[in-house]
């Protein structure tokens, strides 16, 4: 059986190692090549704002392994547990990567605005990719927008990833704008990201205008 809920602190160990798997090219890059290091260092991302009762992490657990993952951002951390992460990440990783870490992931931050509910980490198990998680997954996160006052899903996502862009469309979100980025294809391998949102208030755009405005947003890059 299937569940989707917000994560416990027993989730994070499981949490981290789907993370790790399921997006290990990006944290090769970021973060090196030793595993542990990685996901204890993912772990304590999520540990703060957890213990703390915030409910945006969430997980798909099935059986009681966790399987699939999905943050609600803005994740936010005390100045305490900034510290806590600095402490592990100089010693896990050293100075000169850690520098090196902050900036590949400045690279990629975006800086929700208080209407959003900007979806970042979804991830699923290897083995269970293609058994619906990934949609599972974000419909939670729709309810759970709604629940909490957001009017808008939003995300990026490489403009390579044609699997995720299938999930995130059939969740009824569209890609409204693109942007290019030669740092992120040196640091990355990946140059093109497709930011994409859906709003919770406003009518749905039949899927004919919403294929025009990936077509216009497309277009526009292009110039
Ligand atoms: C992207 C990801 C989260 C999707 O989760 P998932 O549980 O496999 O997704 P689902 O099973 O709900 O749906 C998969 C859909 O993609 C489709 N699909 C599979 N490969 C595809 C491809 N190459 N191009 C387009 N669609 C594809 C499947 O047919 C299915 O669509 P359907 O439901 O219409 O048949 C998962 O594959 C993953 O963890 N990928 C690695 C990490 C990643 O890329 N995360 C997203 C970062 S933005």
């Amino acid at each position: 059986m299937l569940q989707i809920r917000s994560a416990r602190l027993a989730d994070l160990p499981g949490m981290a190692a789907v993370l790790q798997d399921a997006f290990s090219d990006k944290m090769h890059a970021i973060f090196g090549s030793d595993r542990e290091k990685i996901v204890s260092l993912l772990e304590l991302i999520y540990t703060g704002p957890v213990k703390r009762g915030y409910d945006g992490v969430l997980v798909a657990d099935r059986g009681g392994r966790i399987v699939g993952t999905l943050v609600i951002e803005p994740l936010l951390h005390t100045a305490d547990e900034n510290r806590a992460f600095e402490s592990l990440a100089v010693r896990e990783l050293g100075l000169l990567r850690l520098l090196r870490a902050a900036f590949m992931l400045w690279l990629l931050s975006h800086k929700p605005g208080p209407d959003e509910a900007y979806i970042s980490d979804v991830g699923v198990a290897a083995d269970c990719q293609g058994e619906g998680i990934g949609g599972q997954l974000m419909a939670y996160a729709e309810r759970w927008a709604h629940e909490h006052g957001r009017t808008r899903l939003t995300l990026w996502v490489a403009a390579d990833n044609a699997r995720a862009i299938h999930v995130y469309e059939k969740a009824g979100l569209a890609i409204t704008r693109t942007r290019a980025s030669w740092l992120t294809r040196l640091t990355y391998g990946i140059r093109r990201w497709h930011f994409m949102e859906k709003s919770l208030t406003s009518r749905q755009l039949p899927s004919g205008e919403r294929e025009d405005r990936r077509r216009d947003a497309e277009d526009a890059e292009k110039v």
